[in-house]
């Protein structure tokens, strides 16, 4: 049962994986981000009690029942959003969550005591998901389309026995699939929803405002937490790393996936920080070159190394997260403080996962230091040649900062 339970949660952690990026609207985006890490979570705490239950082997990689498989093969090729919240809350993380009380009611709660602790905690995050959910799904309102795809899914799961795979109805039955058997392709195209516009925008030039001590603080200020609000596309582009890196050890993607909703938080901080200024934060141009670029130029290797080297950038005292935590205290803002110590504390792990991970895929130090020195190059002269192209958007800088000025005199 723990192996099904494995199974379900790396299935709706790659879903939420490979449905991320190209997702447009920005709360789902963000709740996809979390919910992928606490299905990591789940899965790594499931792994490690599978382990010790004395039943080699483990198999913890592999496919226990190949009818609870075809349920989430179908799943993850919903085409829309409403489609995607009806599949995964409406109808997979709901039976999760079925299955997992059903079996804390007949374990032995002294014989089986480790597992009854850890199934307690994996039911009352997945409830918490699952409010989102069902919250995420009132505002999609009941869509035909999701409606039906949510009832194509629940067959296929009906034809496993549901996620416990207790009394399964015979494969006859099912619809035909609208999977061809093959790994499902993800859509690497970050999409945002319409309250953003001007996406591509390169005008604002944020990082360069903040690091310049001729601009008055509160500018500089201002500067680093739009900083954090433009890095929805971070997630976005390691989605695609993390979907397409096939057959790695676990710990990659529970690593991985720790990162990712890191960078999802630091935008979200970034949103929280503009709503306190009373600014809505999709006003001004958030643009997602980055993810865009990257996503569509580089191998999911070498996007990984461009991050990492960016986030190695980032450690040294006088230009790094250090500089960006002092400029926040220098100017006085609690909230920004406090954002800029955690998003700092964010980025120190971040490095540390980029050399764990990124040291195994190279065959010596010195051939790994070539090819990020070689993608590096070709990532400046690509982000150039993309930026002389933007040379003339529409400035918006000095109108976002007048807004907040204004709003503050309110
Ligand atoms: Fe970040
Ligand atoms: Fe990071």
């Amino acid at each position: 049962m723990l192996k099904r339970y494995n199974h379900a949660l790396r299935r709706l952690h790659e879903t939420a994986t490979a449905h991320l990026t190209s997702t447009p609207e920005w709360e789902v985006k963000c709740a996809l981000g979390l919910h992928l890490w606490l299905d990591a979570e789940h899965a790594t705490a499931i792994r490690s009690r599978v382990a010790e239950l004395r039943e080699p082997p483990l198999h913890l990689d592999g496919v226990p029942d190949n009818a609870l498989e075809r349920a989430f093969s179908e799943a993850i090729r919903a085409r829309s959003t409403a489609e995607l919240l009806a599949a995964v809350y409406g109808v997979l993380r709901a039976e999760l969550l079925t299955a997992l009380r059903d079996h804390l009611a007949a374990l032995n709660p002294l014989f089986d005591h480790p597992t009854r602790r850890l199934l307690c905690t994996i039911a009352r995050e997945q409830e918490e998901m699952l409010e989102w959910g069902g919250a995420a799904l009132a505002v999609f309102g009941e869509s035909p389309h999701a409606i039906a795809f949510a009832a194509h899914v629940r067959v296929y799961l009906a034809a496993a026995g549901g996620i416990a795979g207790t009394e399964p109805i015979p494969a006859s039955e099912l619809p035909p699939p609208r999977s061809d058997g093959g790994r499902y392709e993800m859509d690497t195209r970050p999409r945002r929803d319409a309250r953003f516009r001007d996406g591509l925008n390169n005008s604002g030039k944020v990082s360069k405002r903040h690091r310049d001590s001729s601009l008055p603080l509160e500018e500089r200020a201002l500067a680093l937490l739009y900083k954090r609000l433009l890095e929805m596309d971070v997630p976005e582009m390691m989605a695609p790393i993390i979907y397409r890196a096939e057959g790695k050890p676990w710990a990659y993607y529970a690593d991985m996936s720790r990162q990712l909703w890191d960078e999802a938080r630091h935008p979200m901080m970034g949103e929280v920080g503009l709503t306190a200024l009373d600014v809505p934060f999709y006003r001004y141009p958030l643009d997602r070159k980055f993810s865009e670029l990257l996503n569509s130029r580089f191998t999911p290797l070498e996007a990984h190394l461009i991050l990492w080297k960016i986030e190695q950038s980032l450690m040294p005292r006088t230009t790094g997260k250090r500089a960006e935590w002092e400029l926040a205290r220098d100017g006085g803002n609690e909230l920004m403080i406090a954002m800029q110590d955690y998003d700092w504390a964010d980025e120190v792990l971040h490095a540390q996962i980029g050399r764990r991970h990124l040291e195994p895929a190279f065959a010596s130090p010195a051939e790994r230091k070539a090819a990020s020195e070689e993608v590096w190059d070709r990532y400046l002269a690509i982000i150039d040649a993309w930026a002389a192209e933007h040379a003339d958007d529409e400035p918006w800088w000095e109108r976002f900062v007048a807004d907040v000025r204004a709003a503050r005199l309110q």
